[in-house]
């Protein structure tokens, strides 16, 4: 497989938040040939205005180049309140104008437990489709992960939850490679 760059994003800014968990943990079983960052901006990006579109501040044009350069992105976000958290929608509200979501092989993982998280689910699937991504089957997946199978060190040890996320991976990797419609 060639090279692709995958960028990790999650929706939580909680200190020992599963959803990042679960994308360190993607992280560590990425092989080679698939190149992963973990997005680390959320809680630095400033409120989304209109008027700093064409010349956005600098976590958010930091942002759009990350995006612009990864070949995929892969989500794992928490529901707050029936729908995504807000700091998420204001992310991916900084994408509208730049364009850079436009035609992305997108992938979601939902590692809400107890069949939740559906709000937060839909949701980001409805402005991934606005924006214009490419959403992969095979890597919009569900993957629970109870607040035990994190280890101390912020990793999932459960092979079972590894193997489905090195799966949504490795099949939003394969997308990736493939050229874009
Ligand atoms: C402000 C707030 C609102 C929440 N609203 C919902 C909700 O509407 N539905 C739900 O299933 N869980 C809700 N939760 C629970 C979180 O989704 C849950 O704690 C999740 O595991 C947090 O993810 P994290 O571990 O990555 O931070 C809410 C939590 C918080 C803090």
């Amino acid at each position: 497989m060639a090279d692709v760059r995958i960028l990790l994003i999650s929706g939580s800014t909680r200190q020992g938040s599963g959803n990042t968990a679960a994308l360190r943990t993607v992280q560590a079983l990425a092989p080679d040939g698939i190149a992963t960052e973990l997005y680390d901006g959320l809680s630095a990006l400033p409120a989304f205005s209109p008027d700093e579109d064409e010349r956005p501040p600098g976590p958010a044009a930091e942002l759009r180049a990350r995006i612009a350069a990864a070949g995929a992105l892969l989500f794992c976000t928490p529901e707050y309140a029936g729908t995504l958290p807000g700091s998420l929608k204001n992310l991916l509200d900084w994408t509208v104008g730049g364009g850079e979501i436009y035609g992305k092989p997108v992938g979601w993982v939902n590692v809400a437990v107890g069949g939740r998280g559906t709000g937060a689910e839909e949701h980001l699937a409805m402005v991934l489709r606005y924006v214009g991504a490419a959403a992969v089957d095979g890597a919009c997946v569900r993957v629970p992960v109870p607040r035990e199978a994190v280890g101390p060190d912020g990793i999932i040890t459960d092979p079972e939850i590894r193997t489905a996320l090195g799966a949504a991976l490795t099949t939003l990797a394969g997308a990736a490679t493939q050229p874009v419609r």
